[in-house]
């Protein structure tokens, strides 16, 4: 039988709540399916630097690495806002990132049909939309050096952060994004900010370029990304495919969440490149929301984002298309049979919290083999 290692990084917060959910799964997954996971856990975040003063342990990274995926829950909260910027618990997941060249971040915005009257938008803005962002993640400012404060001695600091993009970088996103896109509805928007950053100029360039040499077939706009925060929220369903920077992505994914009624909702794949020799990529799951410290140890959050990623690691990790599409179908059942954590809630339905969520989606799941 296949066996598949499962690095799991809980992280804090929520996220511990939220992985409980997929480990259950991962159980009767183990149980009743095709496959074996080997699981492992470590510590990320806020709990690994109480443990050993570090966002993540050394050794752990190389598990990371060695993971043929990794699944994370989330990472930071106020407890860790004194500790020192190198080893806040947000370094963790930077560094995971960065170590493992997860240079793609697919985060799809989906809104589940049970949920078209819960968005904070019109009913008709949101409802069958399904639009997936592409975020460059182990570029831009996020890692872009200088990245300093200096004292400037006149009572004055100076801060400063890069956005460093090379050619490569870009190419290899609009790559996906183009690849992506055949596969959807064959539509790509690149969102940049040509008319004030250099960085803007460079990769509406190559983006164009890459799409002349290669993807002439896949219809390509560009946006300015101001404006396409603005049209995600007027009319989202004009998108297909949007690919943009690092912190554009960051941000304008956020925004995607809460068109599908919650960023306990929004799941996410960030992937490597493919191996030559084996094919394989390294990959990393994890939630779009963090570890919202206002409900955490509550019980009451949504472990559907969590559970989401789970569903894009079988798809992306491991070819398991069946039981993804199973998967994504249970917490579509379950949202229609009324289920709804605090953060979806509306009237007439039964709220529930993260564990009832969990083994409710985990129980169709099962009830579907
Ligand atoms: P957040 O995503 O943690 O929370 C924002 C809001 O959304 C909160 O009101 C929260 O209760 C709600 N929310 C988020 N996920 C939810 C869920 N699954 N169910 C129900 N409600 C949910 O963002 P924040 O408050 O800006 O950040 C808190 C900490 O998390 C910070 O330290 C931040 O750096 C970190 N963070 C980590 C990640 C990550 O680990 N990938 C992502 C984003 C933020
Ligand atoms: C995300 C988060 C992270 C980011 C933080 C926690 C470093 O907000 O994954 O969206 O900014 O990339
Ligand atoms: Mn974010």
């Amino acid at each position: 039988m296949t066996t598949h290692k499962l690095l799991l990084l809980a992280g804090d917060g929520i996220g511990p709540e939220a992985m409980a959910e997929v480990k259950k799964l991962i159980a009767v997954m183990n149980k009743t399916g095709s496959v074996t996971f080997e699981t492992e856990e470590a510590l990320v975040g806020g709990c690994a630097y109480d443990a050993h003063g570090a966002a993540i342990a050394e050794a752990d990274v190389a598990r990371a690495m060695a993971a043929d995926a990794v699944l994370f829950g989330a990472v930071g909260g106020p407890k860790w806002d004194g500790v020192p910027y190198e080893v806040r618990p947000e370094a963790g997941l930077l560094r995971l990132r960065k170590d493992m060249d997860l240079f793609a971040n697919l985060r799809p915005a989906i809104c589940y049909p049970a949920l078209a009257s819960s968005s904070s938008l019109k009913q008709e803005v949101i409802e069958g939309l399904d639009i997936l962002i592409l975020r460059e993640l182990t570029g831009g400012v996020y890692f872009g050096e200088p990245k300093t404060i200096t004292d400037l001695g006149n009572g004055q600091k100076r801060a400063i952060d890069t956005q460093v993009y090379d050619t490569f970088e870009i190419e290899r996103i609009a790559g996906v994004a183009f690849e992506l896109a055949r596969t959807r509805k064959n539509h790509v928007t690149s969102m940049e900010k040509r008319n004030v950053m250099k960085s803007g100029v460079l990769w509406n360039e190559v983006v164009t370029a890459t799409h002349k040499a290669r993807y002439s077939d896949v219809k390509l706009d560009h946006m300015l990304a101001d404006a396409g925060g603005m049209q995600l929220v007027r009319w989202p369903k004009q998108f297909d495919v949007i690919v943009c920077d690092n912190l554009f992505g960051d941000m304008l994914s956020d925004v995607a969440a809460m068109l599908t009624g919650s960023l306990g909702m929004l799941p996410s794949a960030s992937l490597g490149a493919p191996d030559p020799k084996t094919g394989k990529r390294k990959a990393l799951y994890e939630p779009v929301h963090g570890s919202a410290p206002d409900i955490a140890g509550k019980g009451i959050a949504n472990p559907i984002a969590m559970i989401a990623s789970f569903a894009m690691c079988l798809r992306y990790s491991f070819e398991m298309t069946a039981e993804a599409d199973r998967l994504e179908t249970a917490i579509a059942a379950v949202l229609e049979d009324g289920l709804r954590t605090g953060d979806i809630m509306s009237d007439g339905m039964r709220q529930v919290g993260t564990t009832e969520m969990g083994e409710a989606i985990i129980a169709k799941y099962q009830a579907a083999a």
